[in-house]
């Protein structure tokens, strides 16, 4: 027979061992986070079954995804997308407005899943006065369940396509944004840029990486994409491109990289190059 303090430690374990399990299930997954440039995404890539279904694929492998490059001002394209993607689980959409100084303009697009993310608030950076960008620093903030803190959690995601041509002003230009874009939103412990910074190759040497803020080792910000890794789909090419920066000390993530969409599916470089050019960047967010 068991004695009355053994009983007793069966009783606590049963209570404790059920919530660590209650618990671990609830919040012990880091939210997956991703940035894709889907070069023209509009309506001749949505209206082609094949490449239509690839894109889907890819995007629901996230909790939240940013896009770039949309392109289709009549919204079919993302609806068509947003409709599939809610045959699987409940997706939400937040897109920016149309940003570009010429005719040609582009959107940014945020599509997450509604069960773990909530967008708290979406702000659209102005650059009137001094116009630095190109397109405009697009941001939202999200709530999450954090794995890490085992409560909700809010971040800033700004969403930035340079200028290839111009990349380095607009890089230079980045910390005053994310400062000014984080100092709104009170809540959030952090703020993340993400998408195609054309950080890399002909826009950007070494030498000039090395005298940008976002790139500095021992400053305020951290590059969670290596220099190393290659986001182009291309096999002539090898540039990182696409990058992710934070600026937040409480912000934790994990496996920041790209996704090879065409070794991953088995896609020849003609296939993949339908999807896009660019490959997705990704990580985990605790
Ligand atoms: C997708 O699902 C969300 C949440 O259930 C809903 O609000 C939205 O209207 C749906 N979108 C489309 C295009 O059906």
């Amino acid at each position: 027979m068991p004695s009355r303090s053994a009983c007793f430690f069966l009783f606590l374990s049963a209570i404790f061992g059920s919530w660590v399990i209650a618990s671990g299930q609830k919040s012990n997954q880091p939210i997956k986070v991703a940035a894709f440039n889907i070069k023209g995404f509009g309506r001749a890539k949505m209206t082609n079954g094949v490449t239509a279904g690839y894109i889907q694929d890819i995007v629901g492998r996230y909790d939240i995804i940013l896009i770039q490059e949309v392109r289709d001002t009549t919204g079919f394209a993302l609806n068509r997308l947003w409709t599939g993607l809610n045959r699987t689980d409940s997706w939400g959409l937040t897109v920016s407005g149309l940003v570009g100084r010429t005719n040609y303009k582009e959107q940014y697009a945020f599509f997450y899943r509604t069960k773990k993310i909530k967008v708290t608030g979406s702000f659209q950076y102005d650059d009137k006065l001094n116009d630095l960008f190109e397109r405009e620093p697009f941001a939202i903030e999200i709530e999450y369940n954090s794995a890490k803190r085992s409560s909700k959690s809010r971040v800033v995601l700004l969403a930035l396509h340079t200028k290839p041509q111009d990349t380095i002003q607009e890089l230079k230009s980045l910390p005053q944004a994310m400062r000014a874009v984080y100092g709104g939103f009170k809540r959030a412990k952090g703020i993340i840029a993400l998408g195609d910074l054309n950080a890399d190759c002909s826009y950007l040497s070494n030498a000039m990486k090395k005298q940008m803020e976002i790139f500095q080792s021992d400053g305020d910000f951290v590059s969670i994409i290596p220099d190393t890794e290659d986001t182009t789909v291309a096999a002539g090419t090898n540039c990182a491109y696409d990058r992710a920066i934070i600026l937040g000390q409480d912000v934790k993530v994990s496996d920041a990289g790209p996704y090879r969409f065409d070794s991953e599916l088995g896609l020849d470089v003609e296939t993949a190059q339908t999807i896009s050019d660019h490959y997705p960047i990704a990580f985990n967010l605790y």
